[in-house]
């Protein structure tokens, strides 16, 4: 069964969490791996992110959509499309502590974006074909309220995917539906608004282009408050004419 949370209250335990916060934190995340950051490691607070504060470490994240201070980039998948160490530690309002409170309730936990769609559809096909695996489409939402721009991504996963799905999920895909392109989604969203109102609105057109990435976050060690991913897709270290067949056998390999 395919289903949606619209926001982090209606977590449940499943095999497999998608979590989506398309307005920014999963871009950006999806962003700065693509990039060459080793790992993202997310957390559930900005002073848990100040304290892991190291060398090889840049921080990244906001605070009513602005970087806070002792920071050193906003959540912005512009700002992390450079890398500048090893490790990208990242604090956002909403979507880093849903990347953290999904990887204590789902055994795998991968991270989507509208960049980096295609890639999770097919590893989520891989890893579903044949078996009963439950999934669960987690949106981050705005302060325990659902977002469009969520709902959106979400809609147009579940639309990818075979199989049976819950209301929530039927919900999505109409939200999906009703919507003439990814840009027209996020624009009329009210993060969407505060993110023009700071200057971001470079970010919004940015987190709207569509599979552009092949990048597949995925978390691979989470507590304490902390989440932190890698990416699954070993595209960087395969040649390219063998990107593909990779990307599904290390799909098949998450849930083995
Ligand atoms: C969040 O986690 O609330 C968002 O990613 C905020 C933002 O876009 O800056």
């Amino acid at each position: 069964v395919i289903d949606v949370a619209f926001t982090r209250a209606e977590l449940r335990p499943v095999d497999i969490a998608v979590v989506i916060d398309v307005l920014r934190a999963t871009s950006t995340a999806t962003r700065a791996l693509a990039a060459g950051y080793e790992r993202v490691i997310c957390t559930d607070s900005i002073e848990r992110a100040l304290a892991l504060r190291a060398p090889g470490r840049t921080l990244a994240g906001e605070r009513g959509c602005v970087i806070p201070p002792g920071f050193d980039l906003g959540n912005s998948p512009l700002e992390s499309a450079r890398r500048y160490t090893d490790e990208l530690v990242l604090a956002t309002t909403n979507g880093a502590p849903a990347i953290v409170a999904a990887s204590e309730t789902a055994g795998t936990v991968l991270l989507a974006c509208l960049l980096n769609m295609d890639a999770v559809l097919s590893a989520l096909r891989a890893a579903c074909a044949g078996t009963t695996r439950t999934v669960q489409v987690v949106c981050a939402g705005t302060d325990d309220t659902p977002a469009l721009e969520d709902a959106y991504v979400a809609g147009r996963l579940c639309a990818g995917l075979k199989g049976s799905r819950s209301d929530a999920a039927l919900i999505a895909q109409s939200v999906a539906a009703s919507h003439s392109s990814p840009l027209a989604a996020l624009s009329a969203s009210a993060n969407a608004c505060v993110l023009v109102k700071v200057g971001c609105a470079d970010d919004i057109t940015y987190c709207a282009r569509e599979s552009v990435l092949d990048t597949l976050p995925r978390v691979d060690d989470a507590g304490g408050g902390v989440a932190t991913m890698t990416d699954a897709a070993p595209h960087r270290r395969a040649p390219r004419h063998a990107r593909r067949s990779s990307m599904v056998a290390s799909a098949l390999r998450l849930y083995s």
